[in-house]
């Protein structure tokens, strides 16, 4: 499973980076409302740092608009991934941006057949959001196993990318299941590295360490 993270901090990014487990970026408006620096500036910036896919959102609401801020953002970087949100006026502009080999991430999917009709128009990723699901209280996890057996039936290629990841276990889920992407903010990036029994068995190696005849 590939891991991106959720956020537009350069230092963040700088440092999952650093870790070498990290395949792409998503940013979304309310990400990049967090950072100081002109925006295309600083989407600029995270694609020198990381090679696989950025996603950038765009704003407007009609499929013209989103075609022409999704060619502007496309000019920023080849691996810049116009994301889109899925409305119908948004599933014109994954096609259009699509055959035109624009890499599409279609985000703020919330049922399988929104991810069935993204799909069918060509995007390169479909993004379900399963914290705000389970904030409704709907199983997230459940519209990712809906999404991966119905793309696994049609041979679909768009890539499920888990979205909205609050924590670990979305993480274990979105792995169990097979889903291709999970994209995970910063703090629950450091937090699946972590265990008790790591820190306190090395600890305890250190301990012993010192015991030993060094000759
Ligand atoms: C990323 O693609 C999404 O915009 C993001 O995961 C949403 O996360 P949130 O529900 O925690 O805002």
């Amino acid at each position: 499973m590939k891991l991106f993270i959720d956020t537009a901090n350069l230092d963040e990014i700088k440092e999952a980076a650093s870790m070498g487990i990290l395949d792409g970026v998503t940013t979304n408006p309310t990400l990049l409302s967090r950072e100081k620096m002109p925006f295309k500036q600083l989407l600029a910036e995270i694609c020198k740092v990381v090679s696989g896919p950025v996603s950038a959102e765009v704003v407007a609401l009609d499929a013209e608009g989103m075609v022409k801020e999704g060619e502007d953002l496309a000019t920023i970087a080849d691996n810049i991934t116009v994301k889109i949100p899925i409305t119908l006026e948004g599933l014109k502009a994954i096609k259009t941006l699509s055959d035109k080999g624009i890499m599409t991430n279609a985000t703020l999917c919330f049922t399988s057949m929104q991810a069935l009709l993204v799909a069918k128009a060509g995007a390169t990723f479909v993004s379900p959001f399963v914290g705000r699901l389970d904030d409704i209280s709907h199983y997230g996890m459940d519209l990712i196993q809906q999404i991966v057996t119905i793309y696994e039936n049609y041979g679909f290629e768009t890539e499920v990318l888990v979205a909205s990841i609050r924590n670990p276990l979305h993480v274990v889920d979105s792995a169990l299941i097979g889903a291709d992407v999970a994209t995970v903010p910063f703090k629950v990036i450091n937090n699946l590295i972590k265990h008790p029994q790591t820190d306190l068995g090395l600890k305890s190696f250190l301990k012993d360490w010192e015991k030993v005849n060094k000759g």
